[in-house]
């Protein structure tokens, strides 16, 4: 089967095109628009001019992505779109987009949770995908869960962040010490240089007896800690030594909060899922987490980490060989859609 995928719920626009024979899914074309460089001037997203930028490149990039494969439209067997959670304008254009595809081209249309995604990433040119029952961590600027899969689409949430996510922290720690958006990346270059061990920032909610999150106190912390010490702030030790000490406390809660996971659900493969996943420190831990407990560990490579529509599309596969199609005459896009 092959299938059409479209990502546009943030500030990439994707399209690809895999193709699946069983469990093995390659893909002939995986192309990523990122607009960063426009949204930097901001600080930040712009919804409306995320979806301008959609509009004005996808259908492009569609055309390419099946130059690429080498292939006609007659020959693509399912369209998969990225139905939500994201930026309602954003999402918008590539749902229209894939309904109007659909509809001309006399194919199914499969929606798909962008958070699914991210999971499926793991299943993605791999001859040794994840093994059920699977546990994901997922960690992106917008959510921060342990879901439990027992199946294809059969997704529990263990717990979640009550505050902020993962990758929201990371982005304003870095708005705090004056990087550029999106700060996650930046963050961990700094953390490089740094003291994981200088500053003692508080791990949220380890005591408690659940496997929810909460990183909202923690980047209060770091701002105490930063206007505690301003005649610092440009000082490259310090300014490294904040960074590592952050991002160790991030780490360590999720690490923390896994074990406990793997703990009350044995679960045969973790799976580590999300834009936060392509952070260096957080992979060769949650590496080390999984040989520790002796469970299979799947850390998808950088490029299918961060946002993209390869893992929209292996998601779409499997929804697609259960049958999971909508008529594109009643899809819309849905700004708050849950893996749940
Ligand atoms: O999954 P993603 O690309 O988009 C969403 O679905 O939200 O995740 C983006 C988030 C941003 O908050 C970004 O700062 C963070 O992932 N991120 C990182 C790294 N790369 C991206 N966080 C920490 N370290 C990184 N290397
Ligand atoms: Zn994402």
């Amino acid at each position: 089967m092959r299938v059409l995928a479209i990502e546009s719920s943030c500030d990439e626009t994707a399209v690809a095109i895999l193709s699946g024979e069983g469990v093995v899914l390659t893909l002939e074309s995986n192309l990523v628009r990122s607009q960063i460089d426009i949204h930097q001037a901001y600080g930040g997203v712009v919804p409306e001019v995320a979806a301008r930028e959609h509009l004005a490149y996808l259908f492009p990039m569609i055309r390419q992505a099946l130059v690429e494969a080498r292939i006609n439209d007659n020959e693509i067997d399912a369209i998969a779109v990225t139905a939500g959670p994201g930026l309602a304008p954003a999402l918008r254009v590539g749902v229209e987009a894939a309904k109007a595809l659909a509809w001309a081209w006399h194919k199914p249309l499969v929606p798909v949770c962008h958070l699914e995604g991210h999971i499926y990433a793991s299943w993605l040119e791999t001859s040794n995908p994840p093994q059920f029952p699977a546990l994901a961590l997922i960690v992106s600027g917008g959510h921060t869960e342990l879901v439990f899969m027992k199946s294809h689409g059969d997704f529990v949430r263990l717990g979640e962040t009550i505050d902020d996510a993962a990758g929201e922290a990371f982005d304003k720690v870095a708005k705090m010490l004056g990087l550029p958006y999106p700060g996650g990346p930046q963050v961990e270059q700094l953390a490089k240089l740094g003291d994981p061990s200088a500053f003692n920032f508080p791990r949220a909610l380890l005591d408690k007896p659940n496997l929810d999150f909460s990183f909202a106190g923690l980047k209060t912390s770091v701002l105490y800690k930063l206007r505690e010490n301003e005649a610092s702030l440009d000082n490259a030790k310090f300014r490294s030594d904040i960074a590592a000490s952050f991002q160790e406390a991030v780490i360590h809660v999720l690490i923390k909060k896994t074990a406990r996971a793997i703990a009350e659900h044995s679960p045969k493969s973790i799976i580590l899922a999300g834009g936060v996943a392509a952070n260096l420190s957080l992979r060769h831990s949650f590496q080390a987490l999984g040989a520790t407990h002796q469970v299979a560990v799947h850390v998808p490579p950088f490029a299918y980490a961060v946002d993209n529509a390869g893992m929209i599309a292996a998601a779409g596969y499997y929804r697609a060989l259960a049958n999971n199609f909508v008529d594109p005459l009643v899809l819309s896009a849905n700004p708050n859609l849950d893996i749940v």
